[in-house]
């Protein structure tokens, strides 16, 4: 399985944190916020992992990361996404790197406190389809909300003004090559962007969405709160731990 880090878009809700940089290059507490979704991937068995990033300032993601051999990994590499279409348009451009494979996708400001192993693992062994990993949050209006019923998710709604549970999509998916057939048929939504839930809900659809719950915290780190959380949850899970740091940049257990 292929891994692919989403790291365009403008930051806008960052300004001015973001007028000279890359919201993915800021800090969450120790280390740049790309670390992180590299981490979660690796951390997941995946090596073979590329960045879609955009804007001015995309060559610093080279001078941080260079060929991610301090991951790890046996290939790493970029792509570049031309003004912020939307996540799903950042994943087109990942297509040739997909080459067929199944993918693992990360948004480069998701944050998560656990593993995804067992759910990538999962995926592996799926014939088809897709899988999204659903995390129950307070504030589900900012998020993709699914609708759930029995074991099946029926509809997900992108950042509803009345969500219809409090299941968030978290933004980590796993899609079979059929992902980028699916983008093509994509149409820009109100806000002019090629939306994932809009991917999420053709794989719902065809009836070959699965999903899981995330275990341990999730937050995203895309305005000044979350930002802020995210910093304040990794120096609080650092505290907890009983053996020495885990430095992130290195090959997970
Ligand atoms: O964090 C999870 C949420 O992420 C999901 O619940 C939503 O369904 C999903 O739409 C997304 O919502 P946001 O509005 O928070 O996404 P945002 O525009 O902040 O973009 C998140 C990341 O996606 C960003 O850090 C980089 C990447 N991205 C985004 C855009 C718009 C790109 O690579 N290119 C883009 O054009």
């Amino acid at each position: 399985m292929k891994g692919i880090v989403l790291a365009g878009g403008s930051g806008s809700r960052l300004y001015p944190l973001t007028k000279i940089t890359n919201k993915h290059l800021l800090p969450i507490y120790d280390q740049p916020m790309i670390y992180y979704p590299i981490q979660t991937l690796v951390d997941a068995g995946i090596r073979d992992i590329q960045v879609v990033t955009g804007g001015k300032n995309a060559g610093d993601f080279l001078r941080l990361l260079a060929n991610g051999k301090h991951f790890g990994l046996k290939h790493f590499g970029y792509s570049y996404q031309e003004g912020e279409g939307g996540i799903a348009e950042a994943l087109s451009l990942a297509e040739h790197f997909a080459d067929g494979d199944k993918t693992c996708v990360i948004l480069g400001d998701n944050i998560i406190e656990g593993n995804i192993r067992n759910a990538v693992d999962q995926f592996r062994l799926q014939p088809r389809g897709a899988k999204i990993l659903l995390k129950q949050v307070s504030d589900a209006e900012r998020f993709g909300v699914a609708e759930i019923v029995g074991n099946r998710i029926i509809n997900i709604e992108e950042k509803p003004k009345k969500p219809k549970s409090n299941y968030a999509v978290t933004g980590i998916y796993m899609f079979d090559a059929t992902v980028f057939d699916k983008i093509r048929t994509l149409v820009p939504s109100a806000r002019g962007e090629l939306e994932i839930t809009d991917v999420n809900n053709s794989y719902i659809r065809e009836e070959t969405m699965t999903f899981s719950f995330l275990e341990g915290w999730w937050t995203d780190a895309g305005t000044f709160e979350s930002l802020l959380r995210a910093g304040n949850l990794v120096a609080q899970s650092r505290q907890k731990e009983t053996k020495p740091p885990r430095v992130l940049g290195q090959v997970g257990d």
